[in-house]
């Protein structure tokens, strides 16, 4: 069985065949899936999925590119939905320089991601972290406030194989999607082969950024196996063993998922 550990069914391009889909997940294979908040709204449809279905959790955080709904109110409903037992982390959180250049809006993205980090070590909960053109920022700002201490992955990983080392050594998982299949994605692939195999979770990020063959089409859970089969070719190992390993790993960090 394969855990997609970042997902986004509350997402509109899944309003047709929603349900349809997710009952097609387990007998497709896909053990279990996060479903991971990035809004406030998001936050609340993903709980109501993991209230829904058995294998699917929630993770409750405020994307950065989002944080224009945070304030206390929303951070104190992020504390008490932490508790519930489908809540399996505080995610996704952490900064993007890409969509946001102005240095107030930066500087505030820092103040929640910090806040959101503080939450999840509160609730002891690990951290799903989003972090995108802002490489520096992110790793000084864990560095900071002894993120080793916090259990956590860096989703939907996109900088250098030498810094997903420096985030294995603070204990971190790197998240992998479906940029690794893309024929570009030189630096993707080097990380891949360069970090130890026990630190690798596989996820989509659907419906965005399809592997291929499937590249542009709204992704889902079930486009995995070629994530997985492209970390097999790039390690010298059976997918099947990559599909182990990233299951493996993902309960030894969302301890919450049964
Ligand atoms: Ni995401």
């Amino acid at each position: 069985m394969i855990f997609e550990s970042h997902a986004h069914y509350d997402d509109k391009q899944f309003d047709f065949d929603r349900d349809e889909l997710l009952s097609s997940m387990q007998s497709s294979g896909i053990g279990r899936i996060i479903n991971v908040g990035s809004d406030y709204d998001a936050c609340k449809s993903t709980m109501d999925l993991a209230h829904q279905y058995d294998f699917i959790y929630g993770a409750v955080g405020i994307h950065p590119s989002d944080i224009q709904d945070l304030n206390e109110e929303v951070y104190k409903w992020l504390k008490e939905t932490a508790s519930d037992p489908k809540t399996a982390a505080i995610g996704e959180i952490g900064l993007d320089y890409y969509w946001e250049k102005d240095s107030e809006v930066q500087s505030r993205q820092r103040f929640w991601f910090s806040r959101q980090m503080e939450l999840a070590r509160e609730v002891s909960l690990p951290v799903i972290i989003h972090s995108r053109e802002a490489a520096e920022d992110t790793l000084k700002l864990m560095k900071g406030i002894h993120a080793d201490q916090i259990p956590g992955v860096v989703h939907c990983y996109s900088y250098s194989p030498e810094l997903a080392e420096e985030y294995v050594k603070m204990g971190y998982y790197i998240g992998i999607g479906g940029v690794v299949t893309f024929k570009n994605a030189k630096k993707l692939k080097e990380t891949v082969k360069r970090i130890p195999l026990e630190r690798i979770l596989l996820e989509t990020d659907c419906p965005y950024l399809s592997p291929e063959p499937n590249r542009g089409k709204r992704n889902s859970s079930l486009n995995l196996p070629y994530v997985a089969e492209e970390i097999a070719v790039l390690r010298g190992i059976s997918q099947q063993e990559v599909i182990d390993a990233a299951y493996e790993n993902a309960l030894q960090l969302f301890t919450k998922v049964k």
